[in-house]
């Protein structure tokens, strides 16, 4: 028996709760939200829809009820305030922190096991805050901004190509920001073959242009952030963790030297399992990845400095 816990019923926690039910990735789902009804409201429009779909999931909504939220093995953090057009993802850390803090609190209190999924922003130093305040060994604390960011970068580059969008292959590693992550132009690839070879070196810029950019794009065009792809994404890292699956992701980890770094929770590739990170793989980047890293690596640090 799985049992999972979304935290934040809004539109990334409540598409993420739906994905968790729909593609059958856990056995109980329970999605909580500090708003009264809404949650509950979202959990039953849900597992309607799933009686309509043929599904025995469960799911179940509570207001602020943490005592339902007890056992579970992954926790998702979506609560917190998104973006609006022209916000940076920065620019939430005030509200936001106040809200991960006493939210990964009450969660502990209940699942003191949980492998925590961090998603609110600024992920990657939601992340970190989250390693702060509870001291858990790394491999217990996921942040998710590059399963996205990777979505983004490979449908960018089936549309530049033409190609079948599960055809393609793209890994964004580097802080979940505008000008902080780093799409890997390098291992683009469309069945193995190299996207660079492909399309000229314009338009595969292009393609890591758009993919920085992807989630303002929709901020922009929705008034909001997005949610469909961030929610499944969200999902996917539970899927990896709960199914034990030794999935390769790229998520947002507490370096201890990998890449140069410490002490900061950045993009990388991560080997996902039961036991959350269970491996942080290390490859050799090119002096202009390892410079793009590096700057990456200092903004981080720079937004992590405005933690209280
Ligand atoms: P939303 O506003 O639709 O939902 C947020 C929910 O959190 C609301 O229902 C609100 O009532 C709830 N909430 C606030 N304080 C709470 C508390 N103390 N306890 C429980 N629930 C609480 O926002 P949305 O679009 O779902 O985004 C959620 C967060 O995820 C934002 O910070 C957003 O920036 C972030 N995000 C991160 C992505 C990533 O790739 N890491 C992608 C998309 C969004
Ligand atoms: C996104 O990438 C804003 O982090 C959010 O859509």
């Amino acid at each position: 028996m799985s049992k999972v816990t979304v935290v934040g019923a809004g539109n990334v926690g409540a598409t993420c709760a739906n994905v968790l039910v729909t593609s059958q990735i856990a056995d109980e789902v329970v999605l909580l939200d500090i708003k009264e009804g809404v949650s509950e409201g979202k959990a039953m429009d849900i597992m309607q829809a799933a009686n309509i779909l043929g599904l025995n999931s469960r799911l179940v909504g509570v207001t602020n009820d943490y005592a339902k939220t007890e056992g579970s093995d992954v926790v998702v953090i979506t609560s917190g305030i998104p973006r609006k057009p022209g916000m940076t993802r920065e620019e939430l850390i005030g509200v936001n922190a106040g809200i991960v803090r006493s939210v990964t609190e009450n969660i502990l209190a209940h699942s003191p096991n949980a492998i925590i999924v961090c998603v609110s922003n600024p992920m990657d130093t939601m992340t970190y805050l989250i390693h702060r305040v509870t001291k858990l060994p790394r491999n217990r604390i996921i942040g998710m901004g590059g399963a996205l960011d990777s979505a983004r970068f490979k449908f960018y580059l089936s549309e530049a190509l033409g190609a079948n969008i599960n055809e393609v292959e793209g890994i964004v590693i580097g802080g979940h920001g505008d000008t902080t992550m780093i799409p890997l132009k390098r291992y683009a690839a469309y069945r193995g073959i190299p996207a660079s070879t492909l399309m000229p070196a314009e338009q595969l810029d292009k393609v890591a242009a758009d993919t920085m950019v992807g989630g303002a794009t929709l901020t922009k065009l929705l008034g909001t952030s997005a949610w469909y792809a961030p929610g499944a994404a969200a999902a996917q890292v539970v899927a990896a963790v709960i199914g034990d699956q030794k999935k390769m992701l790229p998520c947002s980890a507490l370096l201890e030297g990998e890449y140069g770094e410490k002490d900061l929770c950045i993009g990388v590739p991560c080997i996902l399992g039961r036991n959350g990170i269970e491996k942080v793989v290390e490859f050799d980047l090119n002096e202009e990845e390892k410079a793009l890293f590096a700057a990456s690596a200092a903004a981080v640090h720079k937004t992590n400095a405005a933690l209280a």
